[in-house]
């Protein structure tokens, strides 16, 4: 097998909160120990209900944020340690696309100054027309006119805005596109726009892709594999398809159950599973299995130790004591 684009593993980012009078601060524990491999050209989405890690395990992945312990391994090469000025090349082929299109858009540059602006940055040899060239070249691949280019972000809608910030993610033409619940903001109907948008610059790219979402339907559409995360730990991670048919967390099938999918096929899994309770405190999560206080098959095995992530089939994983029983 090739080596991976990205290989992730047992990566903790901890937060420390409330400096403690004495003795040491708690530690938030946002991500704990997530293991997961992404090939070139392959999307991954990475699913949870709030709060459970995703945008810090994607932050920690492009640098923005510092990991706590475990390995980043970038094309080949270990990236956890580096500081922010060692990590700066790597920008050109790791990108972002935020959820709040307008929020990520600098308000007083204009449209073409933004697309532009990481080809400045990353791609200096580029000539002046050469540039504009890569610029109206990305924007038409967006779907927006070049005319664009002298237009300010608050004169567009928010689907346009996100058109922009994908442009702006896309135009040193990334191995890996890591978005961070980029339709969450946008309506019903310029969601599906935007990720038939983002499946075309795919296709025609071959980028990664690491797409964060709570909207299990969409991650169905644009993933190959997806990752469920419960209080920064990997419960499940498989192919799509296999995912929704089969799922074998409680967890996964509880968040499945919370989307109407029109697949009869998938039904009888979900009876009766739906996710009750809250999301317990980071600060100090559950002992053993950190899901079983809200998890219907619960047993005291369960909150003794924490289940290994086991291998159902060669490209399925899942970390649950009782996944065997259906
Ligand atoms: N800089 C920080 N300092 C302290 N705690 C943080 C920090 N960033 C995130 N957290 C905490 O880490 C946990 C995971 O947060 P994160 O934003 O990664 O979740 P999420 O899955 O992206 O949620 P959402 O779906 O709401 O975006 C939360 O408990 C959050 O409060
Ligand atoms: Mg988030």
């Amino acid at each position: 097998m090739t080596e991976p684009l990205l290989r992730i593993r047992n990566l903790r980012v901890w937060f420390p909160v409330g400096a403690a009078l004495f003795g040491k601060p708690a530690q938030l524990r946002a991500v704990d120990g997530v293991d997961f491999d992404l090939q070139a050209g392959e999307a991954l989405g990475i699913v949870g209900e709030s709060g459970c890690g995703k945008s810090t395990l994607a932050r920690a992945i492009l640098r923005l944020v510092p990991s706590t312990a475990g390995q980043i391994v970038w094309m080949g090469q270990s990236i956890e340690g580096w500081s922010t000025r060692q990590v700066r090349p790597l920008r050109r082929d790791l990108q972002i696309v935020f959820q709040d299109p307008l929020a990520s858009l600098d308000p007083r540059m204009t449209v073409g100054e933004i697309v532009a602006e990481p080809l400045r940055v990353h791609a200096p040899e580029l000539s002046r027309a050469e540039r504009r060239e890569r610029v109206a070249d990305i924007l038409r691949r967006v779907g927006l006119s070049p005319d664009v280019i002298n237009r300010y972000p608050h004169e567009f809608s928010g689907g346009q805005c996100q058109r922009i910030g994908i442009a702006r993610a896309m135009v040193l033409r990334p191995k890996l596109l890591v978005c961070d619940e980029p339709v969450s903001a946008l309506d019903v109907s310029i969601q599906a726009q935007i990720v038939n948008l983002l499946q075309d610059l795919k296709r025609d790219f071959g980028m990664s892709i690491l797409f964060v979402s709570h909207n299990l339907a969409v991650v169905r559409k644009l993933c190959e594999r997806v990752l469920v995360l419960y209080l920064g730990k990997p419960m499940e991670l498989a192919p799509t398809e296999m995912l929704y048919s089969d799922p074998r967390h409680p967890y996964t099938r509880g968040l499945l159950a919370a989307v109407p999918i029109p697949d009869p096929a998938v039904q009888p899994l979900r009876l009766g599973t739906a996710l009750g309770g809250e999301l317990p405190s980071p600060l100090s999560p559950p002992s053993g299995c950190v899901f079983r206080t809200r998890c219907p098959m619960a047993e005291p095995q369960c909150a003794a130790t924490a289940p290994t992530f086991d291998e159902v089939s060669d490209a399925h994983r899942v970390a649950c004591w009782r996944w065997r029983e259906k």
